[in-house]
Formats: C-alpha cells, sequence, structure tokens
C-alpha cells in the first residue's frame, strides 16, 4: 500500500485532490505503524458482562511538526492519540544554499518518558531535520526519545541523520537514490508542500 501511494505522490500529473488524499492515506498508514513504539501497559477493564485484562499506552506522544509540510502528518496521530501534546517547529531552506534557519519554535512541557514523534514527510539533506533534532535536545530532549516520522528520504540525508544522531529513531516509507544540484530528492516527488498546499 505505501509503495502505491507514493507512486500517486511520485505522478506529476496527479491532482491536488489525488494528492490530499494519497498523502492523508500514507500519513494514517505510518501512524497506525507507529503504534509498534509506544510502549503499553495492562490493566483491568469492566465490559458490560464482566472484568478482563486490557491494554493502554504507558506515556502520552509529543508530536511536533516540523512546519510546513509536517503539517500533513499530524491530523492521523492526533485522532490515535488525541490528548498528545504538540509543539511546532518552523525551518526554511535558503533556496541557493540549501541551508536550513529556524524561524519558529513553541514546544510543550515533555521529561524523558514521553515519545517525541518528529513530523516531517522528505527528508532531503537531512539538514532540517538535524536542526530541529537540535532545538528539541535544547529544551531538554535525548535523542533516544524522538524518532522521525517521513514519507521519502534520501540515501544521503538518513546516512547524516544516522551519523550526527545514532540514537534518533527513523520510520521511512520510501529510500530515494539521492538529490540533485538543486537538493531536490531523486526520484522524489518535487515541492511536498507546494502540492500538497496548492501553491505551485
Ligand atoms: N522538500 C520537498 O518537498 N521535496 C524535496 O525533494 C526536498 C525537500
Amino acid at each position: 500500500m505505501k509503495k502505491t501511494l507514493i507512486t500517486v505522490l511520485r505522478n506529476r500529473n496527479t491532482s491536488v485532490e489525488q494528492y490530499r488524499i494519497a498523502a492523508d492515506q500514507l500519513a494514517t498508514v505510518l501512524a497506525i505503524e507507529c503504534d509498534a513504539l509506544f510502549q503499553k501497559t495492562t490493566f483491568d477493564v469492566d465490559t458490560p458482562i464482566t472484568r478482563t485484562q486490557g491494554v493502554g499506552y504507558k506515556q502520552k506522544p509529543v508530536l511536533v511538526p516540523i512546519l510546513r509540510s509536517g503539517l500533513v502528518l499530524l491530523p492521523p496521530f492526533m485522532r490515535f492519540h488525541p490528548a498528545a501534546a504538540i509543539g511546532f517547529i518552523g525551518t526554511r531552506r535558503d533556496e541557493k544554499t540549501a541551508i536550513p534557519e529556524l524561524y519558529y519554535s513553541k514546544l510543550p512541557p515533555f521529561n524523558h518518558d514521553n515519545p517525541i514523534l518528529l513530523l516531517d514527510p522528505m527528508i532531503a539533506t537531512g539538514g532540517s531535520a538535524a536542526l530541529a533534532i537540535k532545538i528539541l535536545k535544547s529544551a531538554g530532549a535525548i535523542e533516544k526519545q524522538i524518532t522521525l516520522i517521513s514519507f521519502i528520504g534520501s540515501r544521503e540525508g538518513i546516512a547524516r541523520l544516522q551519523k550526527e544522531c545514532p540514537d534518533l529513531g527513523l520510520v521511512v516509507a520510501q529510500v530515494d537514490e539521492g538529490l540533485n544540484d538543486q537538493k531536490w530528492i531523486v526520484p522524489g516527488l518535487g515541492d511536498f508542500g507546494d502540492r500538497y498546499f496548492g501553491t505551485l
């Protein structure tokens, strides 16, 4: 299913409507897959008939989309974790140098037991994610509590993150060959945010 949805996103002829449907579906698939990341606890639950054993989450996650494309991943994660705390990190990359800079950060309080899910559909150079991880760490997070959730990552960007952040968790639907001279992912899908939000 992930491959068919990525194919719809890759296709330059996909309409905005089809693009949004496929992106929302892929985000939901990843939100379900990420369930394995969360520690569970068992407890007794009373049904209308009898008492039985139930399962619940041990800790509340913290969801942190990287603006603006990360917002697309937020709704399904919020739906499955309605009590999650939510923070935002805004980075933009200089179109010439592709070096990211921070323009916004608003994080909720968290402790080391909260899994932090950093949401960004595209990992190109890995620069924005590395900057966001730095911001989370300066707010008190430790690397091993952070998992980056993404649709497509370039080999180069993933290798960089694995080297710079060896304890970071990574959930990536598709690994792509590389980057072109302008640091776009190849084969990629173009500008994810522009295609999703219709700002091409
Ligand atoms: N961001 C995108 O949306 N696409 C890329 O190829 C790289 C970064």
